[in-house]
């Protein structure tokens, strides 16, 4: 239904034609055009994010977090699971009186719900206060796309599927002032049989290690003090992830390196080596298991085996006690027995995870586990939820206790939940620290003396003075 988008404008005929438009509506009304962008899902959505800002920066506009004063509003969505969706689709019927009472408001839906073509069809047809949808191949496009709806008042679909180039010349409008993300490919080939990522993401592309080093060395000198490299699966970076690592680790001043996802399948000792042996990418690893049996696994599409899983884990550990692992995992997969979930259970007993990420698994239409067939109910699976997060609030609490008395390093973020005049921040192991002290230290590396281990945090005193 969704017909091929065509430009009438090429992209820098439109981005010129846009600045005169900016122009004339900063001096007809006193101020920049506004737009409000909300970013969902992963980092790779955020880092999105931030170079769609950056190249409406580059058109004029000014920024607000208010949908009341925006004249664009763009929510870059989420699909991997039915309530991000749910929670999009609220959003949109919401803004249908904002619409109603400003025509010139242009709505716009992007990202990975906006690349399917039924989503696509779905607002076309009920959602009519929506202008603009274009999907995660088509960011490249931004300017005609937009010209072409401000000129011509005309609703926009775009959801191509013509992987263009990487544009290495996006500029990007960063949210953070000390973190920053860099992507270094994108896309999915493993099609996990739960996952819809390889359908609105595309096929693996890797960005070359030149243009990746470019950017983390020129983040380094503005002061970033964090990098987190993104992918899909890191591992299968085309050019090789751990040369790439090490690559940066030799850049000189005092910085952190993190990177997500790594898939187990392709997690290599070489990879493990690489962390532990190197002097600035953290000690820890986010390597997503998703189930704790092999029958569920295989069904999964995952290729890998507890077993080997557990080989990675053992060897990182061989080396280095206290290393750090967080990990996914997805509860009730179709077919899943009780007695699988247990399974689930035991892994995170035995891995001593610092933290999980656990879902409820959620039917995506499209994908080979949508077909198959699942018997337990969400209610169901919401209770097998919750007794894994109480598994692991125990596990948590207990592990994050070898950190007490020691001094750790802490990029600290802002202020912290324990209360007024407390910090907050990471740790190497990505795990939060909170402390009193005086807010000038935000953004900065402060050593904390670790006196307290909560199942959620680590509480301390600061030794930076
Ligand atoms: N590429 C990463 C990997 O394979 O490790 C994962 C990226 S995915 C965006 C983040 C997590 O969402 C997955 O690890 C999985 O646990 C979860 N997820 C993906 N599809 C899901 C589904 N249909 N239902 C529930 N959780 C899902
Ligand atoms: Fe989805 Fe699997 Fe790809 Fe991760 S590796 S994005 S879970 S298909
Ligand atoms: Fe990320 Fe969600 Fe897309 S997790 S890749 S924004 S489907």
């Amino acid at each position: 239904m969704s017909e091929k988008y065509v430009p009438a404008v090429g992209n820098e005929e439109a981005l010129q034609n846009l600045i005169g438009w900016a122009e004339k509506y900063r001096s007809d009304n006193g101020h920049a055009p506004m737009a409000f962008l909300h970013s969902y899902g992963c980092q790779q959505n955020v880092s999105d994010g931030e170079k769609i800002k950056g190249m409406l920066s580059k058109i004029g506009y000014d920024f607000t977090e208010d949908t009341d004063y925006a004249q664009l509003i763009l929510l870059n969505t989420c699909a991997v699971r039915e309530n991000a969706e749910d929670r999009v689709f609220g959003n949109i019927g919401n803004f249908k009186k904002l619409k109603e009472n400003s025509k010139d408001l242009i709505i716009g839906i992007c990202g990975c719900m906006a690349q399917q073509k039924h989503v696509a069809d779905k607002i076309k047809e009920s959602y009519r206060q929506v202008d603009l949808v274009f999907g995660t191949f088509a960011y490249n496009e931004l300017y005609s796309m937009l010209w072409e709806v401000i000129s011509k008042h005309r609703r926009l679909f775009n959801q191509s599927e013509v992987c263009t180039e990487i544009d290495e010349g996006m500029t990007q409008l960063r949210d953070d002032k000390f973190r920053a993300f860099v992507p270094i490919m994108y896309g999915c080939n493993n099609f996990c049989t739960y996952c819809i990522v390889p359908y609105v993401r595309g096929r693996e592309r890797s960005r070359k290690p030149e243009a990746v080093l470019a950017e983390v060395k020129s983040l380094i000198e503005q002061g970033y003090k964090e990098i987190t490299l993104l992918g899909q699966n890191v591992n299968s970076y085309a050019y090789g992830f751990p040369q790439l690592l090490r690559d940066i680790d030799k850049m000189e001043g005092k910085f952190r390196i993190r990177f997500m996802s790594s898939h187990p399948k392709d997690a290599t000792r070489e990879l493990i080596d690489t962390i532990i042996d190197s002097e600035h990418i953290c000690k820890h690893l986010h390597l997503p298991v998703q189930a704790g049996s092999d029958r569920v696994l295989k069904a999964m599409n995952r290729r890998y085996t507890v077993e080997k899983y557990m080989e990675m884990i053992n060897y990182a550990r061989g080396r280095m006690p206290h290393f750090s692992f967080t990990t996914d995992l997805i509860v009730g997969f179709p077919g899943e027995s009780y007695e699988e979930f247990c399974q689930t259970k035991e892994l995170i007993k035995r891995v001593k995870y610092d933290n999980i990420y656990s879902f409820v698994y959620s039917r995506r239409s499209g994908t080979p586990a949508a077909e198959m067939e699942d018997n337990i109910s969400d209610k169901q699976k919401g209770l097998w939820l919750r007794e894994l997060l109480l598994e692991q609030r125990e596990i948590t609490s207990e592990w994050f206790g070898r950190f007490v008395g020691n001094t750790v390093e802490v990029l600290v973020d802002g202020e912290g939940r324990t209360g007024e005049g407390w910090l907050t921040g990471k740790n190497d192991e990505n795990i939060i620290v909170e402390f009193p002290a005086d807010k000038k230290y935000i953004g900065e590396f402060v050593k904390v003396r670790i006196i307290k281990a909560m199942n959620w945090a680590l509480e301390g005193e600061i030794i930076t003075e």
